[in-house]
């Protein structure tokens, strides 16, 4: 008998910890469509010729994680503007002989901030700490929503000053304050939105910023989203609302689960479910 069954994968290296397995079927059951998803570990060393024997196998779509974004970037033949912008990768589409690479995180950030979170990010002032992937691949989606600053932090400065050197033009165009500031000058500056996107939540190591950043009102956003992190609870005892990056994770998927079958899926029960495991 033929197989219908469409099939996708997740790549990365670590991958067993991958939710995307159970995000992607889950909103594929909702639907009615038929797939397989499955989570893949590659070599670090060998993403090149994973992907080739995953594109030998005619699979209909690749989800990319860490550390494998950049490398996806490189592979694809075409690229989205959310990607060619980040130059990072998280989700290609095969499709008439191309490897369409998209990048879906910043989009997943935004709609879950405005529309989970319900924190609209036009004019208001957001700090956004780290200069690695996570962080830059979610600046360009921020400043579409015209915040009125965004300020970029990072333990090395340096790498904030690289990409705000390489953002700026695009914040110009949204008319966006695109700024760079070191982290013990924080507290000086009142923020809406503090956005963790380093790192250091995977060891729970601590950011080094003084906990006078938060204040009631603001919303403490971390990226992580498998246990509360040393800046969530430091947000949370200054009173600020506080969040993980659950809904990030669902939404991201989403647009991917968009790109390949078109279909915008429900996330709210997805992100409840996950959160009772
Ligand atoms: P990713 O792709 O997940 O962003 P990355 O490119 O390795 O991973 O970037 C990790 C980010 O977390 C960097 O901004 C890093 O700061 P440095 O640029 O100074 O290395 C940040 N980070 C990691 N551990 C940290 C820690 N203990 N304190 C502060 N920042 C940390």
């Amino acid at each position: 008998m033929t197989d219908l069954k469409k099939h996708f994968a997740v790549i990365g290296n670590p991958i067993h910890h991958s939710l995307s397995p159970q995000i992607h079927r889950a909103f594929a059951k909702e639907n009615g469509l038929h797939i397989a998803y499955e989570a893949i570990l590659s070599p670090l060393d060998q993403f090149t010729n994973t992907m080739h024997k995953l594109i030998a196998q005619k699979l209909s779509g690749v989800n990319v994680t860490l550390p494998f974004k950049k490398e996806a970037y490189q592979l694809a033949t075409t690229h989205s503007s959310h990607a060619r912008i980040a130059e990072a990768v998280n989700t290609l589409e095969f499709k008439q002989g191309e490897m369409i690479g998209h990048n879906t995180d910043g989009i997943g950030l935004v709609r879950d901030l405005e529309q989970n979170l319900d924190i609209h990010l036009k004019n208001k002032k957001i700090l956004l700490i780290g200069a690695g992937g996570a962080a830059e691949g979610v600046i360009y989606s921020m400043l579409e929503k015209k915040p009125s600053e965004l300020t970029l932090t990072n333990r090395t400065i340096e790498k904030s000053n690289v990409i705000q050197k390489k953002m700026d033009v695009h914040a110009k165009s949204f008319n966006v304050h695109l700024n760079v500031i070191e982290i013990p000058k924080c507290p000086h500056q009142y923020f809406d939105v503090i956005i963790n996107a380093t790192s250091a939540s995977l060891s729970d190591a601590n950011l080094n910023i003084d906990h006078k950043v938060f204040h009631e009102g603001s919303l403490a956003y971390d990226m992580m989203y498998d246990k509360e992190t040393s800046f969530i609870r430091e947000a949370k005892s200054r009173g600020s609302k506080v969040s993980d990056g659950l809904g990030m994770l669902v939404e991201q998927a989403a647009e991917a689960f968009f790109i390949w079958h078109h279909i915008k899926p429900q996330t709210k029960s997805v992100i409840e479910s996950l959160r009772a495991l």
